[in-house]
């Protein structure tokens, strides 16, 4: 078996012992004689796989009674809509921008009501988050003046490899949080937020599942907007068990093999010791390295994607051709900002992380005579 050593963003590595388990139970699951794709969501086999993917997450999040989780289609993107349609009742909203899938929410919500700009990183292009001091202060002045119906964060910047260490405090406003990348990496505390969604694709499972954890008085009281499609009503969907419509039901049973996987091995706090054993010593790399350099900001640094380039595009471009010779996978950075990025999610092991510094060293000690330009 020749598995690589995959850094990829999302749709990302995932657990061997998961992918060995869903193969095991491909033709024949738990003797009922057909895959869970061929099952109906309507069976009682099915209502166990969802049922039981919601308890390990209520148990790896410790999620208060009084939030609601459910498992959407549509990517985290449909949520950039989703989320003015059913909380921006009183029409105005803040948002932190601090990358790209921040910036889309916020233009996204702009459609919906007013969406004021609360601070945002892209002076310097996104290479930090905004200082917390100002942000809170931001906050209290538009809730006092003429009010906010949620402040939105992206809690973890996947293409310019930054993240909240801190939360903004928003006194009674319902703080909303796109962690799609930082998802299951850490332990979160729920209460501190009114929403919480993260597409499945990075490190809770498969592509095609949005996770939505949302406070129930929140919701109460159906969508902000009469329009709303029904399958972006989060009330409807939640007194639907996220089953309104056919959801994407094999897509759940992976996410619900992950959550098991993750709370197997240690659950959130070791995930996050592991996830910084793995940032940091890239990190470390790159803070001595003559070649290289990290672009995010110190105090900013992601847990789950470590971001770097040479300085010379060229250099790059041969960085991340060379790497496929040591079965090292999806280190280009993302198109909008190019460098690297290696995405070193729970499923990516040390020895992954560490052949890739060993291939790091490597090239920048065939290459020792480029000056570091950057
Ligand atoms: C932080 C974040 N938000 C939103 C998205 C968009 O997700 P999707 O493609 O599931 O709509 C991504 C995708 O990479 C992301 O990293």
């Amino acid at each position: 078996m020749a598995r690589v050593h995959n850094f990829s963003a999302g749709p990302a590595a995932l657990p061997t012992s998961v992918l060995a388990e869903i193969a095991d139970e491909m033709m024949d699951y738990r003797g009922c004689g057909m895959s869970v794709l061929e099952m109906s969501h309507r069976s009682s086999m099915y209502q166990q796989i969802i049922d039981d993917a919601e308890a390990t997450l209520r148990r790896l999040l410790s999620i208060p009674d009084n939030y609601r989780v459910l498992f959407l289609q549509g990517g985290a993107t449909l949520q950039f809509a989703g989320i003015p349609m059913n909380l921006m009742r009183r029409g105005r909203a803040g948002y932190v921008v601090t990358g790209n899938f921040a910036n889309k929410a916020y233009k996204e919500a702009a459609k919906y009501g007013e969406a004021v700009l609360l601070a945002s990183s892209e002076d310097t292009n996104f290479d930090r988050i905004p200082g917390m001091a100002d942000i809170n202060t931001r906050i209290a002045a538009e809730a006092a003046g003429d009010g906010l119906d949620y402040v939105y964060i992206c809690q973890n910047n996947t293409i310019f490899g930054t993240m909240f260490h801190e939360l903004p405090d928003c006194g009674d406003v319902p703080l909303v949080a796109d962690v799609s990348s930082c998802f299951l990496s850490q332990p979160l505390d729920v209460e501190r937020y009114g929403l919480i969604y993260a597409g499945a694709q990075k490190n809770a499972g498969a592509a095609g599942v949005t996770v939505v954890i949302v406070r129930d008085d929140l919701i109460a009281e159906g969508p902000a907007f009469a329009q709303t499609p029904q399958y972006m009503d989060l009330k409807t969907q939640a007194a639907k068990g996220s089953m309104l419509n056919t959801p994407n039901t094999f897509g759940i049973y992976v996410c619900g093999k992950v959550f098991r996987w993750v709370e197997q091995t240690g659950g959130l706090a070791a995930m996050a010791e592991r996830n910084w054993a793995k940032a940091n010593l890239l990190y470390d790399l790159l803070e001595h390295s003559e070649l290289f350099r990290g672009t995010a900001q110190e105090d900013s640094r992601s847990i789950a994607n470590v971001t770097f380039r040479t300085g010379d595009a060229d250099l790059d471009a041969a960085f991340v051709a060379g790497a496929a010779e040591h079965q090292i996978q999806n280190v280009k950075g993302h198109r909008l900002v190019g460098g690297m990025r290696a995405s070193v999610y729970n499923a990516v092991t040390m020895e992954d992380v560490q052949a890739l510094a060993t291939y790091m060293k490597d090239f920048e000690a065939q290459h020792s005579l480029s000056p570091r330009s950057n």
